[in-house]
Formats: structure tokens, C-alpha cells, sequence
């Protein structure tokens, strides 16, 4: 199948979503369309649904209420969907994860227009991208990077001092975690400013320091965004859930409104970036905030099928061949073992979604290069059938394959490369 182009891309997303939900109506037939799109496709295959993606981007868009979108690549992993996103109306740029990602995202090539807003999501001490951005002009003034400390301008300097090079554009990473007396951080464990007190002084040191022009706060409310407050089963934990998300988000808007108060009256603050899928709403809510990170809604990973307030469609699926059947009723596939990082648990494994009712073995679960599926829908099967699984986050599958299949409706239209079919490997 031909690479599609960006045009073709772009027409192909202008296309309104459809009304019907089918993945939810009848997913059984959601699924096997992709499977009958995608059949005669080498295993394992990748199929991105075309009419599931319309949906989130119509459904991010409209949770954002207006609030422009920055698109989170960690979780998508495809440059031409990550470019297409990009060349929407309602979205302002990227959140990169790497620094060689970003200045690869933001640099024209021959064939390629660079995305001319890249935000790097999270701190570097690559010192071989860092010599690399300083030697290139246009990804110097696209980029910014994040810094959460004195340390790791120390470091940039390091690979590339003050008068060697063009400013480089800085962003402050600031501490969404939700401190509780007696409780602890809720969040994650990232960057060490929380405080105004903290902030300024680093904003501080930052515009009186040669080299580095400050343009941005980044802060990432991963307690809300991040954390499913409707899991099947678990009605009390839902309950604390949400009210702890809905008193950290009050806390947060207060203490960011502040802080991006006083870092604007040091420096001229391009951006304000925040909040995740599953914060969106929330986040558009904080005044301060110039744009939201989203990245697992449009593919809609399995680990984002647990919260109250939205239901991504789950958009991208992989196939995987039945090779052998060693019992009448187990299918074994070939791979499958693709695990999610985060706290090891079941939730880490892909889904299996069609046939429906198929189970992993408690012994074996997924498998490096086999994964042996239980149950009444196997009886029917045969090697060389398919069965269907989402990966739990929405952008690690692209680096178990090298491109995804787009189906539109019933059929096979394009195919686009993921970072891993391009040759990419960051992290
Ligand atoms: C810094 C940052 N912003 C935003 C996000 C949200 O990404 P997603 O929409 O894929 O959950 C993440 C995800 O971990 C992140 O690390």
C-alpha cells in the first residue's frame, strides 16, 4: 500500500465524523471491518480507523471549548498524523518528548515542512542534540526547552556557551502535583518548582542569565489528566477520584493563575501549556493556560476507557496471525507481548477486543512470540485468522511496528509511517 500524502491526509480528516459510534453500537462489527479492510495485509498489522479519529479530534475540540491544542507526539509516534493534527485550525504546535524528536519535527527538509511550535515536554542532558540545536538556525528559533533547574542550563552551556550560539528558547516546568499535609505529592514526581516563591526565582535567574530568552511555563496536572476516575468495580475509589481531582484542579488554576501572573511581569510568556486527555475541560478552564497537551485521545489507548467525563473512540488496533491451535478451543497468536510502561499490573496488557471473549493464560498472558488465547470464539478459528488487540497507551505500539494501516469505512486507504518505519528511535 502507498505511503499517503499529506493532501490526501488532509482532505481525509476534513471529513465530518460519523454520527453512529459503531465501536460502541456493535463493536463486534467495528472490529471486524478493520480486520476484513486489513485482510491480506502482512501480521502483525496496525489499523488506524479514520472515522474513530475524526471523532476524537471533533470530541477533543469540543471539550476544549476553543482552548487551542498542543499536540502530545509521545502518544501518537506517526509524523504524517502528528503533522495532519498539526495543520488544523485549533492546534497551536507540539509536545515533544526529545530533544533529536524536536529538532527532527521542527526542521524543513526537502520533502517536509517542519512544525514551527515545538515545546519540549520534559528535560534533556543529550549533549549531541543539544550541540545539534545549536547549530541549527530555524530549529533554534522553533524549539523550546524545558528546564526545572539552574543545573541544566549549566548544561546546555557546557555543550554550547552563551556567545557560540543564537538564544535558546526556555520554558519552566512547573509542579502540578497536589501537596497534602499528611497525605503527600498527588502527581507525578517531576519538576521541583511548585511554589510562587520557587518560580519566580527560577524565572529570575533565567532572564538575568546570557543566552536564554524564558518564553513559556509548561505544568502537567498528571493526577486528573492521567488517572481514571469511572474503573469498573471500584465505585468508592471513583468517588475519591473525583474529588480529589476537582479540589486539585481548584488548587492548581489558583496557584498557577498567580504564578504565571508574576513570571509574566519578568518575561514576555509566549505559551502556558497544561493538562493531558484527560484534563481537558479542566484545563480550559484555568484562565492562564494559551493551550492544551492532548496526545492519547486521537488514538484512544485502552488506559483511557475509564473516565467519567469522555470515552475516546478506541481508534488504532493491531492484528495479530492465530499460528497454531493447541487445544480445541485456544487460538495461539504470533507476539502479542507488547506491555505498557507504568506500574507493572494487568492493565499494562494489550486488550484483546475481537473475537470477542477470547482470555490470556494466567501462565503465559501476552507472550514475546506467542500468546496462547482461550475460549469459545477460538473453536471456530483457524491458523491464519486474526485476532485484535488495543495496546494500552496510545503511542508505544508505534514501536513494535513500522507503519499503520488507514481504513476509511470498509477499506484500506493508505498507509502511514510510524517514528520506528521512518528509522526513529528517541525513547
Ligand atoms: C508533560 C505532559 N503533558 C501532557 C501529557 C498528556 O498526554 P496524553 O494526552 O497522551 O495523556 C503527558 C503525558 O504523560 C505529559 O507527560
Amino acid at each position: 500500500m502507498e505511503m499517503t500524502s499529506a493532501a490526501d491526509l488532509d482532505a481525509l480528516l476534513a471529513i465530518d465524523p460519523p454520527r453512529a459510534r459503531l465501536w460502541d453500537n456493535d463493536p463486534g462489527l467495528y472490529w471486524a471491518t478493520l480486520d476484513g479492510a486489513t485482510w491480506g495485509l502482512d501480521n502483525p498489522v496496525a489499523a488506524l480507523s479514520l472515522p474513530a479519529l475524526r471523532h476524537n479530534i471533533a470530541d477533543i475540540a469540543a471539550r476544549a471549548g476553543g482552548v487551542p491544542i498542543r499536540v502530545a507526539s509521545k502518544s501518537l509516534r506517526v509524523r504524517p498524523i502528528i503533522d495532519a493534527l498539526v495543520r488544523l485550525d485549533n492546534v497551536v504546535g507540539v509536545l515533544a518528548y526529545d530533544l533529536a524528536e524536536a529538532i527532527w519535527l521542527a526542521t524543513d527538509t526537502g520533502d517536509r515542512a517542519g512544525i514551527d511550535d515545538v515545546l519540549l515536554g520534559y528535560p534533556t542532558a543529550n549533549r549531541g542534540a543539544i550541540g545539534d540545536l545549536c547549530a541549527n538556525p530555524q530549529a533554534l528559533q522553533r524549539v523550546t526547552l524545558l528546564v526545572d533547574s539552574i543545573e541544566e542550563l549549566d548544561l546546555i552551556d557546557s555543550v554550547c556557551p552563551p556567545g557560540s550560539r543564537d538564544e535558546i528558547r526556555i520554558a519552566i516546568d512547573l509542579d502540578a502535583s497536589l501537596r497534602l499535609p499528611g497525605v503527600g505529592d498527588l502527581g507525578v514526581l517531576r519538576s521541583p518548582i511548585h511554589t510562587q516563591g520557587e518560580a519566580v526565582s527560577l524565572a529570575s535567574a533565567i532572564v538575568a542569565r546570557a543566552g536564554f530568552r524564558l518564553v513559556g511555563v509548561m505544568s502537567y496536572e498528571a493526577q486528573v489528566a492521567g488517572v481514571g476516575n469511572d474503573v469498573p468495580g471500584k465505585t468508592l475509589e471513583n468517588h475519591a477520584i473525583r474529588a480529589m481531582q476537582g479540589y486539585s484542579m481548584r488548587e492548581l488554576r489558583h496557584r498557577r493563575s498567580r504564578i504565571i501572573d508574576e513570571i509574566g511581569q519578568l518575561a514576555d510568556l509566549e505559551m502556558v501549556n497544561a493538562g493531558g486527555t484527560g484534563s481537558i475541560e479542566a484545563t480550559a478552564k484555568d484562565r492562564s493556560v494559551t493551550d492544551i497537551a492532548v496526545g492519547s485521545g486521537y488514538f484512544g489507548g485502552h488506559l483511557f476507557d475509564n473516565y467519567q467525563h469522555f470515552q475516546p473512540a478506541p481508534a488504532v488496533g493491531f492484528g495479530l496471525a492465530v499460528v497454531r491451535k493447541p487445544r480445541r478451543d485456544v487460538v495461539t497468536c504470533h507476539g502479542g507481548g507488547w506491555i505498557a510502561s507504568g506500574p507493572p499490573g494487568v492493565d499494562r496488557l494489550p486488550r484483546v477486543v475481537w473475537p470477542a471473549g477470547l482470555e490470556y493464560q494466567d501462565r503465559e498472558a501476552a507472550g514475546e512470540v506467542q500468546t496462547p488465547l482461550r475460549g469459545e470464539a477460538a473453536i471456530g478459528m483457524r491458523v491464519g485468522d486474526r485476532v485484535w488487540l488495543r495496546h494500552t497507551k496510545s503511542g508505544e505500539l508505534s514501536e513494535r511496528i513500522n507503519s499503520m494501516t488507514l481504513v476509511d469505512d470498509d477499506a484500506a486507504v493508505g498507509e502511514a509511517p510510524t517514528y520506528r518505519g521512518e528509522g526513529k528511535a528517541f525513547v
